[in-house]
């Protein structure tokens, strides 16, 4: 099945992810890049991003290439923002039509349980299915044996 990975990655966790995953599905990749980039350090990083999360803001994107009508499937790929998903997925869900497509769903949190992220990635979805989920922990900048097994699995489930 020809798939889509599309996903935002502020500091490489999701990025790692959706590397990991193209590569083993023999998918293709799509990052999306915020206009305006949101702080990666300090205080400043979990305050932006962390409102721009909960205020369910839609950041203008960087235009990007990928024709995604040619897709039968999208796996959508995001870091864990104040316990919801980042918003320049929200951007590109409102943006584009998937009606028909099959869809899987990626989050890399630190360690807070992804399921409202997964809930709202559905609900914005529109599709009530079940959709097989992949949860990671910073699987960069912190590789476990948990998180090769969770790929691992997610992978085979969409080979
Ligand atoms: C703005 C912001 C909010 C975050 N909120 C949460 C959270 O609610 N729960 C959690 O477990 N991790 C949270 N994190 C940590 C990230 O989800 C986690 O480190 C993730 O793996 C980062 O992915 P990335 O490297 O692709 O950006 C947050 C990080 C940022 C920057």
């Amino acid at each position: 099945m020809k798939t889509l990975i599309v996903y935002y990655s502020l500091e490489g966790n999701t990025q790692w992810a959706a590397e990991q995953i193209a590569e083993r599905l023999g998918a293709d990749t799509l990052r999306l890049v915020p206009k305006a980039a949101y702080p990666d350090k300090g205080f400043k990083k979990f305050l932006f991003g962390g409102k721009s999360a909960v205020m369910k803001e839609v950041p203008e994107l960087e235009p990007y290439e990928a024709d995604v009508t040619k897709y039968e499937r999208i796996v959508l790929a995001t870091p864990v923002w104040a316990g919801t998903l980042a918003p320049p997925l929200r951007t590109f869900l409102r943006r584009e039509d998937l009606s028909g497509r099959r869809f899987a769903l990626v989050a890399s949190s630190m360690g807070g349980s992804p399921g409202k992220t997964f809930a709202h990635l559905k609900a914005l979805l529109g599709t009530a299915e079940d959709v097989p989920v992949l949860s990671l922990k910073d699987p960069k900048s912190h590789p476990s044996q948990a998180n090769e097994d969770a790929l691992a699995a997610f992978c085979d489930k969409l080979t």
